[in-house]
């Protein structure tokens, strides 16, 4: 039985061209700067943003800890959206580069509602960094983009009381492609932005981060302190080249089938919000999580893989690895469900 895993982009395999860019790939000793595949993937992020630097990491976790290591010090305060994936599942921040991560609620949602932001005064003035971290694409919220105007927004909001700022980029390439914006524009005005490799691009491995040359040299410093320096890492930066490259605008028919799967979903009677489905990301609201998790067992049952961890929640995420054909047969599989348990739901 083909399986279909929508739990999320990050199970997606490495393609054959990937494998063979990975055979080719001139190496080099990445602790003294020798690796020309790995320099090359970190100034062709930086040229993409328009930033100076670039720096190849293990992971979209390691990306958020370099970036704010490089950025704050020792009881340094970070917000976060209180959905936020640094906030949720990243507690390295506050364990081991003792920053002061604050969880704002509704943040990401005041700044798309274009509703005034404030934080709360915590921390010393004159002491204290102060950074401000946003997530885009928003995960937990549907894989919603911010897009340049709402991020000059929060640049404005953050100039005004002295934050730095840090974007979670992790799906910026979805932004990029569902707000058809530059990636430039997304990222001028911020201090670091990370981005992973291994979501929705494909790659085996890694993230990077991209900022200013002093943001990116103590970045590299937070990274080694941490273990993560490389050697010949550039096996796995040539995929990332090659993603670079390659697997971007592919990203719109990831899009297209998150929001083939939401309207099927919608229109045989499932809950969701339909108008949040603007990238590879989609939540069903159940009314109780004993249906969820029989909608969960009957999808695994015929090969559908969702997560279900989430209150009364499921998600389903579209990726590389996903057709139409699996859109069809996952809705094919809903109708089902629902018409066998339409008095529960
Ligand atoms: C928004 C976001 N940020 C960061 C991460 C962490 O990435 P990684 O799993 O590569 O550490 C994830 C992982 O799913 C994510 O969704």
């Amino acid at each position: 039985m083909r399986i279909i895993d929508l739990r999320s982009d990050t199970v997606t395999l490495p393609n054959r061209k990937m494998k063979e860019v990975m055979l080719t790939a001139d190496l080099g000793d990445d602790g003294y700067f020798e690796d020309p595949t790995i320099c090359k993937l970190e100034k062709k992020a930086a040229n993409i943003f328009k930033k100076d630097s670039g720096l190849f990491v293990a992971s979209g976790t390691m990306a958020n800890m370099v970036s704010l290591g490089a950025l704050a010090n020792h009881d340094d305060i970070v917000f976060v959206d209180s959905l936020s994936h640094i906030y949720r599942c990243e507690e390295g921040i506050s364990k081991y580069l003792h920053l002061k991560v604050v969880p704002i609620e509704g943040l990401h949602e005041k700044l798309l509602a274009n509703e005034a932001l404030s934080l709360p005064n915590i921390g010393n003035n004159s002491v204290n960094k102060k950074i401000l971290c946003l997530e885009n694409t928003f995960a937990m919220k549907y894989g919603v983009p911010i897009n340049s105007m709402q991020i000059e927004r929060v640049c404005d909001f953050a100039k005004k009381h002295n934050l730095l700022v840090h974007i979670d980029g992790s799906r910026i390439f979805n932004a990029i492609i569902a707000l058809k914006q530059s990636p430039v524009d997304l990222a001028k005005r911020v201090n670091t932005l990370s981005f992973c490799l291994s979501k929705g691009l494909s790659c085996p491995y890694g993230a990077i981060v991209v900022g200013n040359k002093e943001n990116i040299s103590r970045a590299r410093i937070v990274r080694n302190q941490l273990g993560g320096g490389l050697r010949q890492g550039g096996l796995m930066a040539a995929t990332g080249i090659f993603a670079l490259d390659h697997m971007i605008h592919r990203l719109n028919g990831d899009h297209r089938r998150a929001r083939l799967l939401a309207e099927g979903l919608n229109s045989q009677g499932y809950k969701i919000d339909i108008n949040l489905v603007k990238t590879n990301i989609l939540f069903l609201y159940t009314k109780t999580d004993r249906y969820k998790d029989s909608l969960q067992s009957f999808l695994f049952e015929h090969g559908v893989r969702v997560i279900a961890k989430y209150n009364k929640m499921i998600r389903m995420v579209t990726h590389y690895e996903i057709n139409d054909e699996d859109i069809k047969k996952v809705l094919y599989l809903t109708e089902i469900f629902l018409k066998n348990n339409r008095n529960h739901y």
